[in-house]
């Protein structure tokens, strides 16, 4: 397994956010979590990457522990975060927010090709290179974020609600991009998501959040056909 987590728990004072919740990933998978507002979903990444303190549970990443390090050495043990609403830094270039991506590598990376291949992955990030990022569009800053958190080709992507605020077209692309990341490059990605439909359709796996308590684990195309679970996250 690449990642395990194991009866994790995550409380903010009396609030518990997170009560025991497990699952694990294989190197290659594509993985959903879902669930409604405030099931949990934002607090098992921050506990995954160490920014939000974890009451119990094990974290394991390529079969190390990774509870006492802190985020920045999780980051370099291979895992990087797209974080809700991501933000990019608005008065650079767009070139130069991927530049960010860069800082702070300890393994030496051929940049140029780097760049190369996530311009080709998202074309307009390559056609508006020099240009402010606070000019893109909602959806073009999403792509950025994620642009920008490949650029140090971690061996796991954690993705917190990339569709949140973009219009469905916009959001089947950015999955439709994920998705081939994932395909082609073998990618390892775990999505957290209200948008269970888009989600479902390029997952192979997901899990079900509601209240910290995950209360179903199966294959994505289960989740879709099983008519009990289609009422109760799928809207129909
Ligand atoms: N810093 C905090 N202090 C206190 N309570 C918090 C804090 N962060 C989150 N919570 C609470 O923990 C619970 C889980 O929040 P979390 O952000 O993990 O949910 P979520 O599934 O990501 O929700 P959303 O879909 O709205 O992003 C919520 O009840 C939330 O109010
Ligand atoms: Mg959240």
């Amino acid at each position: 397994m690449l990642l395990e987590v194991s009866d994790l728990r995550i409380a903010y004072g009396d609030i518990r956010a997170v009560s025991g919740v497990s699952f694990a990933l294989e190197k290659g998978e594509l993985v959903s979590i879902i669930g409604a507002n405030g099931a949990g979903k934002t607090s098992i990444l921050g506990g995954i990457m160490g920014m939000v303190p974890v009451r119990q549970g094990g974290i394991r990443f390529k079969g190390r522990e990774m509870n006492r390090l802190a985020s920045f050495e999780r980051a370099r043990a291979g895992m990087r975060l797209v974080p809700e609403r991501a933000r990019v830094f608005p008065r650079l270039s767009v070139q130069e927010n991927l530049m960010t991506g860069v800082y702070g590598l300890r393994r030496k990376i051929d940049v140029a090709r780097r760049f190369a291949w996530l311009h080709d992955l998202f074309p307009i990030l390559r056609e508006r290179g020099g240009q402010p990022a606070s000019t893109l569009s909602g959806g073009e800053q999403q792509q950025l974020a994620i642009a920008r958190a490949l650029v140090s080709s971690p061996d796991l992507l954690l993705v917190d609600e990339v569709s949140m605020g973009l219009m469905p077209k916009l959001v089947d692309q950015v999955f439709e991009v994920l998705a081939q990341i994932n395909r082609e490059h073998g990618l390892t990605i775990l999505l957290v998501e209200q948008n269970a439909m888009a989600s479902l359709a390029i997952s192979h796996r997901a899990y079900v959040l509601e209240t910290g308590v995950c209360v179903f684990e199966g294959r994505a195309g289960d989740l879709l056909k099983d008519p009990k679970l289609k009422a109760a996250y799928l809207g129909e």
